[in-house]
């Protein structure tokens, strides 16, 4: 992936901008993404399947598979980019362009790829608990399939879509029980993770499903976690799906996709997740020529890196223990490092010379956990800006108005300009919902 930014005339530069003037221009704490960045992952990522495809399923090549939806047109894999981890629609039209489907997990992220231009047959909708309403909203958008995780969505599902005489494409999701080594907040495919369903239970769903008359049975769904760094869970995860697939073959059960979801982990620190190429390598090698095509919904390997949190040092404390630094960017902008005990890298945007300190960047909110890094080695000044590095994925996307701070203005760079891709928010609007008694 192309390097997010760069030390030019001894300031840091995203694509040809120095950071200060976004700040000049934006003011902080923004995000601030690549366009070269966000294209270039998006490519490597496609690219990797391709080639690592060709060579294991050169007899499939040109014969495609019934066009049925929008996920099933062609053998080549289709990247389903996770909203969730960064929903600007700017980014959504950014990957729509160059071809993206999208997992969503609501109806709030279905309008946002409709907004965004995106194409609405090459969206799954994964989640455990979508409500009639969702169901409803998405049939009729005529997404191109649901991510079933339980007996009682399927039953949902087919009620649904007899109501409206319509048809559901549908995969189950299964749980295949084995453990991605991530931080146990974002392990999902385990037995005792509120995702997907066991093995023995989705044959059962299929059958079920395949007398439903308004249901239609497109593909297979497995996700096992975020921030994976190795590539065995992976293999594991596919080689025990497609036992699955060929339990299902045997009893007449046809698919037309696997959807191998996301996690693929990126560099924070020192990890060193296998290369998009490893990973889609040792997956063709698993899948071998199978006809079905794959797809997978990968999220912070597209946005990750390729986005950062910009804030401006308020002030510095020294203390007995610690020194702090004080910036306008908090817990409710980064929550990663306060729910997960995160790592980010931060960066002085203009590095100076002279003898560093330990701090601890902290944010303004009243919270001891409102930490976005600690005892790094900085020389810095009151007034200075700071790049708080992978920030582009479940950055701005699971921020608050907590302490009623409004939320960043996020801000994407094209060479040697800049857009704004969101504003920041007004105080005005937090609480432009809210009435007084009467
Ligand atoms: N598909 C499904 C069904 C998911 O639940 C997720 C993420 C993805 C795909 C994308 O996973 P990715 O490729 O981004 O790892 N807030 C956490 C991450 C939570 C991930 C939730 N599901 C964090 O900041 O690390």
């Amino acid at each position: 992936m192309a390097a997010l930014h760069q030390l030019r005339d001894e300031e840091l530069h995203v694509e040809d901008v120095p950071l200060s003037a976004v700040a000049q221009r934006f003011g902080t704490p923004t995000f601030v993404y690549s366009r070269a960045a966000l294209s270039a992952s998006y490519r490597e990522f496609e690219g990797a399947f391709k080639s690592a495809l060709a060579t294991t399923s050169a007899s499939y090549v040109g014969t495609g598979t019934q066009v049925t939806n929008g996920l099933a047109d062609t053998r080549a894999p289709l990247i389903c980019y996770a909203v969730k981890a960064n929903p600007n629609i700017a980014i959504l039209n950014l990957f729509a362009r160059l071809g993206s489907g999208f997992d969503i997990v609501s109806v709030g992220e279905l309008a946002r790829v409709v907004a965004a231009g995106g194409d609405v047959s090459k969206v799954v909708f994964s989640g455990v608990g979508k409500s009639v309403d969702e169901l409803r909203t998405a049939l009729q958008a005529g997404i191109g399939c649901f991510n079933i995780e339980s007996t009682a969505e399927l039953h949902r599902l087919e009620r649904v879509a007899a109501g409206h005489g319509a048809v559901a494409p549908i995969s189950i999701r299964v749980n295949p029980d084995v453990n991605p080594n991530t931080h146990p907040y974002i392990t999902t495919g385990l037995t005792e993770n509120k995702f997907g369903v066991a093995r023995e239970v989705a044959l059962d769903l299929y059958r079920k499903a395949r007398a439903c008359a308004h249901l239609r049975i497109v593909g297979i769904d497995c996700h096992i976690g975020s921030q994976i760094t190795e590539i065995g869970p992976y293999t594991d995860a596919l080689a025990r799906v497609l036992e699955l697939v060929d339990q299902l073959a045997d009893e007449g059960i046809a698919l037309e996709h696997l959807d191998l979801g996301g996690g693929l982990g990126i560099r924070y620190r020192d990890e060193s997740p296998p290369s998009i190429d490893a990973y889609a390598q040792a997956l063709a090698r698993v899948y071998g020529a199978r006809p079905q095509r794959l797809m997978f919904e990968p999220g912070r390997i597209l946005v990750g890196n390729a986005g950062l949190l910009l804030a401006r040092i308020e002030y510095l404390k020294p203390g007995p223990v610690k020194n702090f630094a004080i910036v306008d960017a908090a817990m409710n902008d980064l929550m990663r490092p306060a729910l997960y005990d995160a790592y980010h890298a931060v960066l002085p945007v203009k590095p100076r010379l002279g003898t560093s300190m330990l701090y601890d960047v902290v944010g303004p909110i009243c919270e001891s956990g409102d930490w976005l890094a600690r005892s790094r080695s900085l020389v810095v000044e009151e007034g200075d800006l700071l790049a708080i590095d992978s920030a582009g994925a479940y950055g701005m996307s699971m921020s608050s108005n907590y302490n009623t701070r409004p939320r960043a203005a996020e801000v994407m760079i094209d060479g040697d300009r800049m857009f704004e891709i969101r504003a920041r928010e007004r105080v005005a609007q937090l609480f432009e919902g809210e009435s007084l008694l009467p």
